[in-house]
C-alpha cells in the first residue's frame, strides 16, 4: 500500500514500478489466474507499474504448452478486460508467459520447476526474485510449500527475494489454522508469507485507514463517548452458485467472518498505528481481535444468529430456489448461509459499544458497508419532532457498490414550524475520481511484488480471529439448527437477526 494523500491523487501518480521478479502461479490455468491475476498484471503494466524484468511461470495439470497456454489465456484475459483489452500490453505479457504441466503430488514437477525458474531468471533478468502464488486447494498448501523448500527455492541468499502468496481459507477452525501456520513456518519466515484477503484489496477498505487517520475531525469522536454502536454488513444477492462442495463444508461463518468481516472490524476499531508499516498496522489489528470478549456457550446462544435461505423472490421479481434445492446441496443440509453476531470489544476505546456483524447470501441486494451510529443528543428541544422520530447521526462507509462515504444528520424541514428531518451528505468515489480499471488484485500483487505486507494477514492475526469464532463453531456443531430454512431468499435474513439488535433498542441500518 503506497502512502496516498491529498486531493484527487491517484496511486499511479506516485507509485513506482516494482523491481524484477518471476511470478510462479500454482493453479495457473484456473479461474483465479485467468479472471483476476493475469488481467490485474495487464492493468499494472498499463499503469506503468511493471517493468521489463518480469515474467510468469504458470503450472497446472491441464495438458498445455507455452503456446497453447498463451492462446487460452489471451482469450480469457480479453474476455475479462473487454474494451479495456490492449493488444500492445498483451503482447508484452505474452512474451513473458510460460507454462509447465504437472501434478502437485509428483516431485518430478518440482525438479522441472526449479530448472525453469533458473532458466527464466537468466532469460528475463528477474534478479533471482520469485513470487509463488498458491491458487490451489488448501489441502495442497503445505505439501507444495514443503516441496519448494526442499529444493532451496525459498532461499533468499545474495539479497534475492522469495515470497509466497496464500489464498484463503487459512484453515477451517482454530486448530487447522494453527497447523497451517506451523507448516508454513517450517519452510518460510513469516516475512515471506503473504496471506491474501481480497477485501483488503478494495480501495474503499484501504480508504478506511485514510479516512480515520488522515482527517482530524473524526478521530476525537471515534470512541465509546460518542459512538452508540457499529454495524458491519456484507450482504450478497447471489446464492451458493456452483460452489456447493466448498460451501457445504464451510458455511457463512467460516467463509466470511474471521476473514472479510474481521478485516473491516479491525480497520474500524483499531488504534492509530505508529506508521503504515506492515507490522505496525497488523499489531494494532491483532490487538482488536484479542480484545473481543470471548463467547461462552450461553453467549453464543444469546448473541449469534444463523440462517439458511429457503425459496423466495428477489427484488426483480425472479423466483429462486432455496439453498437445499440448489444443485449439489444436501436436501437436509444444516449449513448456514446467514450469520449475525453481536461482539463486544473490551478496551479503553470501545467498552460498552456493541459491534453488530451480519452477512448472508440471497439477501435483496449486494451491499457491503460499515455504519457508525452516534449517540443521540441528550435532550430534544424540538417539540414538533419526538426524539425517537429523529434518527441518530450516522456515518456510513460504503465498501460496495456505489463506493463512498455518507453522513446522516438532522436538518430543519423548510416551513413555519420547527420540524426536523434526516438528510445525507454524500461522497461518491466514482463521481470524484472516475473509474479505475481494476480486478481488485492490482494493489495486492503490486504490494506483494514490492514486499509490502500491510494489506496481507499475519499468521497470529489469523489465529486470533479463529479464536473468537471457534466457540461459535463448537456450539453450532453441537446443536443442530431446528428451524432451517428460516428466511426466504430476497428477504433481509431471519427475524432473529432483527431481534438481536432490536432487544437493545436498535435496528439494522439498511439503505
Ligand atoms: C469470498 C467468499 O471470499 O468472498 C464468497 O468465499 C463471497 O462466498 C465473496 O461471495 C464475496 O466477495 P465480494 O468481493 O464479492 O464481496
Amino acid at each position: 500500500m503506497s502512502a496516498r494523500s491529498g486531493g484527487a491523487e491517484r496511486p499511479a501518480d506516485r507509485a513506482r514500478p516494482v523491481g524484477p521478479a518471476l511470478m510462479v502461479i500454482f493453479g495457473g490455468a484456473g479461474d483465479l489466474a485467468r479472471r483476476k491475476l493475469l488481467p490485474a498484471l495487464c492493468n499494472l503494466r498499463e499503469a506503468g507499474l511493471l517493468g521489463d524484468g518480469f515474467g510468469v511461470l504458470a503450472t497446472a495439470t491441464r495438458p498445455l504448452d507455452d503456446a497453447s497456454f498463451r492462446e487460452q489465456t489471451r482469450e480469457a484475459v480479453c474476455g475479462h478486460l473487454g474494451e479495456r483489452f490492449d493488444a500492445e500490453t498483451w503482447s508484452w505479457l505474452e512474451e513473458r508467459l510460460f507454462y509447465e504441466r504437472g501434478e502437485l503430488g509428483d516431485s518430478a514437477l518440482f525438479e522441472r520447476l526449479a530448472e525453469r525458474i533458473e532458466t527464466l531468471d537468466r532469460k528475463l533478468a528477474t534478479a533471482g526474485n520469485a513470487l509463488f502464488y498458491l491458487a490451489i486447494p488448501p489441502s495442497l498448501f503445505a505439501p507444495t510449500v514443503e516441496q519448494l523448500a526442499a529444493r532451496g527455492l525459498f532461499d533468499e541468499a545474495g539479497g534475492r527475494t522469495r515470497r509466497v502468496i496464500v489464498e484463503k481459507p487459512f484453515g477451517r477452525d482454530l486448530e487447522s489454522a494453527r497447523a497451517l501456520n506451523r507448516a508454513l513456518a517450517a519452510s518460510l519466515a513469516e516475512t515471506q508469507v503473504y496471506r491474501i484477503d481480497h477485501y483488503l484489496g478494495k480501495e474503499t477498505v484501504q480508504n478506511m485507514l485514510a479516512f480515520r487517520f488522515a482527517n482530524g475531525i473524526f478521530e476525537p469522536v471515534w470512541n465509546r463517548r460518542y459512538v452508540d454502536n457499529v454495524q458491519i454488513t456484507v450482504a450478497e444477492s447471489l446464492g451458493v452458485g456452483h460452489r456447493a462442495r466448498y460451501y457445504e463444508e464451510a458455511g457463512a461463518l467460516r467463509d466470511m467472518v474471521p476473514n472479510h468481516l474481521f478485516q473491516l472490524l479491525g480497520y474500524v476499531a483499531m488504534e492509530p498505528p505508529v506508521s503504515f508499516a506492515a507490522d505496525a498496522v497488523r499489531d494494532e489489528k491483532g490487538k482488536v481481535f484479542s480484545a473481543i470478549v470471548p463467547f461462552d456457550p450461553e453467549e453464543v446462544l444469546h448473541s449469534t444468529v444463523r440462517g439458511q435461505y429457503g425459496p423466495g423472490a428477489m427484488p426483480d421479481g425472479g423466483r429462486v430456489p432455496g439453498y437445499r434445492e440448489e444443485p449439489g446441496i444436501d436436501p437436509a443440509s444444516t449449513t448456514e448461509t446467514f450469520v449475525a453476531l453481536r461482539l463486544a470489544i473490551d478496551n479503553w476505546r470501545w467498552a460498552g459499544v456493541p459491534f453488530y456483524l451480519r452477512t448472508g447470501k440471497r439477501l435483496p441486494r449486494r451491499i457491503s458497508e460499515v455504519v457508525v451510529e452516534f449517540r443521540r443528543v441528550p435532550f430534544m428541544m424540538f417539540r414538533e419532532t419526538p426524539i425517537d422520530h429523529l434518527s441518530p447521526n450516522r456515518l456510513t462507509l460504503r465498501i460496495q457498490p456505489r463506493e463512498g462515504i455518507s453522513l446522516h444528520f438532522g436538518a430543519k424541514v423548510p416551513g413555519p414550524s420547527l420540524r426536523l428531518g434526516g438528510v445525507d451528505m454524500n461522497f461518491c468515489y466514482r463521481d470524484q475520481f472516475g473509474e479505475e480499471p481494476a480486478t481488485g488484485y492490482e494493489t495486492l500483487l503490486y504490494d506483494a511484488l514490492r514486499g509490502d505486507a500491510t494489506l496481507f494477514q499475519r499468521g497470529d492475526n489469523v489465529e486470533a480471529a479463529w479464536s473468537v469464532v471457534q466457540p461459535i463453531l463448537d456450539v453450532w456443531h453441537a446443536l443442530s439448527p431446528r428451524d432451517f430454512p428460516n428466511y426466504p431468499a430476497g428477504s433481509h435474513g431471519p427475524e432473529a437477526a432483527d431481534e438481536l439488535v432490536g432487544r437493545e433498542g436498535r435496528r439494522w441500518r439498511t439503505p
